[in-house]
């Protein structure tokens, strides 16, 4: 371990409402680092500069989030087979000024659900069940293609952005109209929400569970509120739950340490610090 001043950031637009901060920094007082993490607004014609500037201010490394995800793989020197895969990068190493980029939100994703799951649950015991296909779609996907889920069914309001997401694999995956997403719940081993309704001042997900088992695992990327409609719904059901803060701390724990050579630990102090 070092003892220089690390500086890392998150970089996004905006930037104001990330939990990353508060997260980085309770582990780096924790950890008695010698450190600070910050939020950087850098608007998306602003990210070649704003990028240099980090560089040049000694950056150890940074976060990225929405909407430069995508746009910063072009400025990266190097990129993980994963982020490639994924086709987005969520963490950025900066050494001897060259940027190197990885993907972490597959990793959170994972973990938050093998720290959470009941033991008879397996990835390889059923079908999954996505719904959505953004950016956290494709690293799900990907996650849970690791895994070895057997197969995956996949629904998003704009089928095209779905029949996209089918090339991670098209063999395991089979795309069904938004319509569909009731009757998809039928026979599932995991239902995963990765769009952003049931979110605070997003509108709610609208979908009945009711052709889900007991068995079926319920989890959802939305953590505000911690406890969304579909979770409740699950619930009600008497299915096994998730939530998504989860996946949130623990995508942040290999940037953590490839920035400052510890790994943190995730535990509920950090969940209700970052939740409160
Ligand atoms: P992210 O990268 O964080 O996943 P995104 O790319 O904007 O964010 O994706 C948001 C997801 O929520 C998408 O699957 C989106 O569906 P579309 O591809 O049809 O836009 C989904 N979504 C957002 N608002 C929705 C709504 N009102 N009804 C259904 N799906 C919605």
């Amino acid at each position: 371990m070092t003892t220089d001043f690390i500086k890392t950031a998150v970089i996004g637009h905006p930037i104001a409402h990330s939990k990353s901060p508060l997260l980085h920094n309770h582990w780096i007082s924790h950890y008695g680092l010698h450190g600070e993490y910050k939020a950087i607004d850098i608007a998306p014609d602003n990210l070649k500069a704003g990028i240099q500037a980090l560089i040049d201010d000694g950056y150890t490394g940074f976060n990225v989030t929405v909407p430069h995800k995508v746009a910063i793989m072009d400025l990266c020197d190097e990129l993980s087979d994963i982020a490639q895969e994924i086709g987005a990068v969520n963490t950025v190493t900066i050494q001897n000024g060259k940027l190197y980029g990885t993907n972490t939100d597959a990793y959170g994703f994972i973990q938050n659900i093998k720290e959470n799951i009941q033991k008879e649950w397996h990835f390889n015991n059923g079908r999954a069940l996505v719904l959505g296909a953004g950016g956290a779609a494709n690293a799900i996907i990907y996650a849970l293609i690791e895994e070895g889920v057997p197969e995956i069914i996949l629904t998003n309001r704009t089928r095209e952005k779905a029949d996209t997401l089918k090339s991670l694999s098209p063999e395991k995956i089979t795309v069904v109209d938004w319509e569909e997403r009731n009757a998809a719940c039928k026979n599932t081993n995991l239902i995963v929400n990765s769009t952003a309704l049931g979110m605070c001042g997003k509108p709610p997900l609208d979908i009945d569970l009711s052709l889900a088992t007991r068995t079926t695992l319920v989890t959802d990327i939305v953590y505000a509120p911690l406890y969304t409609d579909l979770l409740q719904q699950a619930q009600n059901h008497e299915m096994h739950i998730i939530t998504g803060i989860g996946m949130l701390l623990h995508q942040a724990r290999p940037g953590f340490e490839m920035w400052n050579g510890v790994m943190p630990e995730v535990n509920k102090t950090i969940e209700n610090l970052i939740l409160n």
